[in-house]
């Protein structure tokens, strides 16, 4: 089966978006400690254009996660596949998703981080499709939020392919 890829949000729109973070962020954080933690994969791309806006110094680490029980360590649905380098005790964390569908990666990533005592927890998503969601969880910043299509590019797949579109778009399937 082919997939055809229409454009949803472009990259300039992404790119003033991911700005307009970028100085909330800085301006919350002035003058402290800030670890920026991008979620593999599809967060790596967001938190890494996230980072480049943020002007004041931020130390960047990356977590991954599955909800299909091959990891190590396990909260909820979720295991940790690879764990943060850095601790983040009396840290201010900024979490960098690339999409909020459930919420249960985000609800379960928010109690194993708390778990680890920061001084502040920030949870910052590219997309949010509030209406697939099954358990509630409060989101600091949302970069755009979206209705109930399959989306990929800036990080997010289908099959492992796309991620590296500059922009998001809607997979349509093609007989
Ligand atoms: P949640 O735990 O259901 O909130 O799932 C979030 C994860 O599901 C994301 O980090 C993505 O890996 C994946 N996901 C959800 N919706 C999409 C989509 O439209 N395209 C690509 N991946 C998605
Ligand atoms: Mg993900």
């Amino acid at each position: 089966m082919a997939e055809k890829i229409t454009e949803l949000i472009s990259e300039e729109k992404i790119d003033e978006r991911i700005r307009e973070i970028g100085a909330e962020l800085s301006n919350k954080f002035r003058g402290e400690d800030v670890v920026l933690i991008g979620i593999l994969r599809g967060g790596a791309f967001f938190a890494c254009e996230l980072a480049k806006r943020i002007d004041i110094p931020v130390v960047m680490d990356f977590m991954c996660t599955s909800s299909y029980g091959n990891g190590t360590v396990s909260k909820g649905n979720v295991n940790i596949v690879k764990d943060l380098d850095e601790n983040i005790e009396g840290k201010n964390v900024i979490i960098a998703e690339d999409i909020i569908d459930s919420g249960n990666t985000l609800k379960a990533l928010k109690e194993i981080l708390s778990d680890r005592n920061p001084k502040s927890l920030t949870l910052c998503t590219l997309l949010d499709k509030p209406s697939r969601r099954e358990v509630q969880v409060d989101v600091d910043y949302v970069g755009f939020e979206i209705n109930d299509y399959f989306v990929v590019g800036y990080g997010l797949d289908y099959a492992q392919k796309y991620r590296n579109l500059p922009y998001i778009g809607i997979v349509e399937f093609e007989n």
